[in-house]
């Protein structure tokens, strides 16, 4: 685009539920951005989410029938990409293909996690956005996050700048399990915990471990090494309760994705000097909610972060009764007792930030400090950590045997 920078970014979305509508409360504090097209399959999801628009001050939002009307509205810059995992190739060819023909004014286009299922769809992805000549922002909300982005300013800063980097990153990422039946289908989101939530922590981790300003290929992955289990919901009773829940399509006695995972990365920096990663992740934590666990260590430092550790804690006594919500806390388990508050969810878990990041590149044609190129690398450790854990051994990079790798529980993907 040789008209940039623009006054504003005007963004569709594609896909209106959860997470576009966690994207949508965030960009109330965004400046310089109006939403203004969404596209869905379900028409009543696409006026719930324009009625939120309207609701929210963010601009007028028009419901589009197609993706093809989507793209094809002058009025859209840049496609926000937040449907389920096994629709994001087609999108993003949807996409490709009207840009090249012209019909299409979109120049750029942000995509959530993970970028794919495996890594020749997130090559693909990749290729796709480079030869529309598009702008490309990976949505990873945790390098985003505020304790991260205050945490890593400050380590660097004072601490490594005087006593050496950073050498070991701890990342982990828990609740009770995803709120719709996809996620637990392997095929369909690409594998189990480990592809749903472990993308978040190897990625927190490198951002942690790296020097701010530097670039990705600072550090160099080594080696890989992951476990993956089953835990708790293909205990009979649970699998049973997953069906009732999201009905015969997710069969956890039959055909489970993995609800824990473990990985330690490798890693090298350009000095030759060994750095760690680990990382665990699972569908089977019962605590509060949704819990972020970040930790950054030194030679003369440590920091820490634990998401349900917030300032804010309200106390519900047996007798105080309602319904269940996740007012309170993301992936909330209860109403009474010691509650743990994050009063602002979309800025502690990085949305707001990340918008913000990603409207200003866009606007201005600036390259995006999480990429699709970011995207493809984190799916190539995934493949790697997928494979480790079906060999029973350590996978070195690189690997080239993963380029067409699919995990065990995705292995009827089409
Ligand atoms: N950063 C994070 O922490 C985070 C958290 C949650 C999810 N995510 C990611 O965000 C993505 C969406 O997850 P979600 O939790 O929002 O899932 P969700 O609640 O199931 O919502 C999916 C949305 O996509 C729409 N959709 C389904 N098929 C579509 C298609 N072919 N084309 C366009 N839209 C379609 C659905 O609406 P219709 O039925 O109307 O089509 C729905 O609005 C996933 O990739 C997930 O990994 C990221």
């Amino acid at each position: 685009m040789s008209n940039l920078p623009k006054e504003r970014l005007r963004v569709g979305f594609v896909g209106s539920g959860f997470i576009a509508q966690f994207h949508l409360k965030s960009m109330v504090g965004v400046r310089n951005v109006d939403v203004v097209g969404v596209y869905s399959r379900k028409a009543e999801n696409r006026a719930h989410f324009s009625a939120m628009v309207t609701e929210l001050g963010l601009g007028a939002c028009k419901s589009h029938e197609t993706l093809e009307s989507l793209l094809r509205d002058e009025s859209v810059d840049a496609i926000w990409i937040l449907s389920p995992n096994y629709t994001r190739l087609d999108t993003m060819r949807t996409i490709h293909a009207e840009v090249k023909a012209g019909r299409s004014r979109v120049f750029a286009v942000a995509c959530e996690k993970p970028l794919a299922r495996t890594i020749a769809e997130a090559r693909e992805m990749l290729r796709l956005a480079q030869d529309a000549g598009l702008n490309h922002g990976y949505l990873e909300n945790q390098v985003f996050s505020t304790p991260v982005l205050r945490g890593k300013e400050i380590v660097w800063r004072r601490a490594a700048s005087t006593t050496g980097r950073p050498y070991l990153a701890r990342a982990a990422e828990e609740h009770s399990g995803p709120h719709e039946a996809w996620f637990w289908q392997g095929d369909k989101q690409g594998g189990g915990v480990l592809s749903d939530m472990m993308c978040h922590s190897v990625e927190v981790a490198r951002h942690l471990l790296t020097e701010p300003g530097a670039p990705r290929k600072s550090l160099r992955v080594k080696s890989v090494n992951g476990t993956v289990a089953n835990l708790k919901w293909t205990r009979p009773h649970y699998a049973d309760q997953l069906k009732q829940r999201y009905g015969s399509g997710v069969d956890y006695r039959n055909h489970p994705s993995e609800d824990f995972a473990r990985a330690t990365v490798s890693l090298e920096d350009e000095e030759g000097n060994e750095l760690m990663i680990e990382a665990t992740t699972s569908w089977a934590y019962v605590g509060a909610g949704l819990r972020i666990q970040l930790e950054l260590l030194g030679p003369e430092y440590a920091m820490e972060f634990n998401s349900l550790d917030t300032g804010l804690k309200i106390f519900m006594s047996r007798a105080v009764t309602g319904s269940e919500g996740e007012d309170l806390v993301e992936k909330q388990n209860a109403e009474q007792g010691l509650m743990p508050v994050l009063e602002d969810e979309a800025g502690i878990y990085g949305y707001t930030d990340e918008n913000r990041h990603m409207t200003e590149c866009f606007r201005k044609g600036e390259t995006p400090l999480e990429t699709f190129e970011d995207g493809l690398a984190v799916v190539e450790i995934l493949m790697g950590l997928y494979r480790s854990a079906e060999i029973g051994e350590t996978v070195r990079f690189p690997a080239p045997e993963l380029e067409d790798y699919v995990p065990v529980v995705a292995r009827h993907i089409s």
